[in-house]
Parts: structure tokens; C-alpha cells; sequence
């Protein structure tokens, strides 16, 4: 009851500014920094796909929340998340924020929106079913303005393209740098990347 009544008051409160401040208190400068440029990334994709854009700037500013933690307590944290996490991604320490942040947005925050919860459990790995505001987060967190390596501006001008397109660049992108620098691979971007090229290809 307690938890609820808190989750109701924070949904009351919730605004952008407080949710900066949260954000400023517990990620060093250049990752709240990035922060704020996936949720601008995030809101102008949104206003452009016609989906809410205050979502997608608060799942833009929370989706690296857990991004601070050790690879310690990020594995303890992942045990106990209510998020299914696989054998891979836990095996993959860096990958662990998305979901323990996910987790631990709605613990601590009382943030229990579904499509933002999924944004931020999501936007490392993806998947092939995620929603449309885990795409756009997805996308966003790669793109944002400060991202700067060989190849961006195509991914940009593929994802001035459309949703699916900017998918299917990123993922072509992600697989082509693992297997060049002999990393493990999750088996979601395969399946994402699978996926989105069905969407364009097959219609
Ligand atoms: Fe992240
Ligand atoms: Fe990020």
C-alpha cells in the first residue's frame, strides 16, 4: 500500500526537472551528459513517430541509471531483478545496467510504466518484439549527437529513413564490430537484426 501510494505521488511529481536532478546524484558528468542527449534524441524521434515524447525523454534519462553500479553489485542486482535475464547476457557484466536499471527505476522511483520499463531493460541487447518507445530509446542511445566513430553518419541517414531501417543498420553495425574485435555476440541483436530485415525486405 505504502509502495503504491509512493509509486502515485512520484507519478504526481514526476517531472523533467526532478528527474535530472536524480540522474545528475548518481552518474558521473559525462554519462548524465549523455543522458540528456538520448532523451532529446529520444523526444525529437518520438514527436516525429507521433508517440508521447515525455516518455520518451524520462526512458531516455533513466535508461543508463544503473550505469554507476560495480560489476559486483551489478550481478547481484541481476539476480534478483524481476527481469528474465539469460545465461549470455549474464555472463556479460557490461550488459547487466539495462535490466538492474529497469529494476531498480521501478524499486526505487516507483516508475511502473510498462513501455518505459521495457525501453530501459531493453536497450542494450534489444529484441525482435520490443515496443515501439524500446526502439526509439534503442536507437537513440546510439546515435545521440556526442557518438562519434567510423560509420555513424550513415546509421544516421538510415534512421532518417525510418524506425526499421535505423534498426537494421545499428544491429548490421553491432555484429560487424563483434565479430571484428572476436566478442561475444548476444543472440537478441541476431534476432532483432533478423527481424527488422524481414520487416523491410518481406512486405
Ligand atoms: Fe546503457
Ligand atoms: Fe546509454
Amino acid at each position: 500500500m505504502i509502495l503504491k501510494i509512493r509509486s502515485y505521488i512520484w507519478r504526481i511529481k514526476v517531472n523533467r526537472e526532478k528527474t535530472i536532478e536524480v540522474i545528475k546524484e548518481c552518474l558521473p558528468a559525462a554519462r548524465f551528459k549523455h543522458s540528456l542527449a538520448v532523451a532529446v534524441t529520444a523526444e525529437k524521434l518520438a514527436w516525429k513517430e507521433g508517440l508521447a515524447v515525455d516518455k520518451a525523454y524520462l526512458a531516455g534519462l533513466l535508461h543508463d541509471y544503473a550505469k554507476g553500479y560495480s560489476e559486483e553489485e551489478l550481478k547481484r542486482l541481476a539476480r534478483i531483478s524481476s527481469w528474465y535475464i539469460d545465461q549470455e547476457e549474464m555472463s556479460i557484466y557490461q550488459l547487466l545496467h539495462a535490466p538492474v536499471a529497469a529494476y531498480l527505476v521501478e524499486k526505487e522511483l516507483g516508475i511502473d510504466d510498462s513501455q518505459i520499463l521495457e525501453a530501459i531493460r531493453y536497450h542494450t541487447i534489444g529484441s525482435p518484439d520490443m515496443g515501439k518507445l524500446a526502439v526509439i530509446i534503442y536507437i537513440a542511445d546510439f546515435i545521440e549527437p556526442s557518438r562519434d566513430f567510423s560509420g555513424i553518419d550513415k546509421i544516421r541517414k538510415e534512421v532518417d529513413q525510418g524506425l526499421d531501417y535505423g534498426i537494421l543498420a545499428i544491429t548490421n553495425h553491432i555484429l560487424r564490430y563483434h565479430l571484428d574485435h572476436n566478442r561475444v555476440i548476444h543472440p537478441n541483436t541476431l534476432a532483432l537484426r533478423n527481424a527488422y530485415l524481414r520487416r523491410i525486405y518481406d512486405e
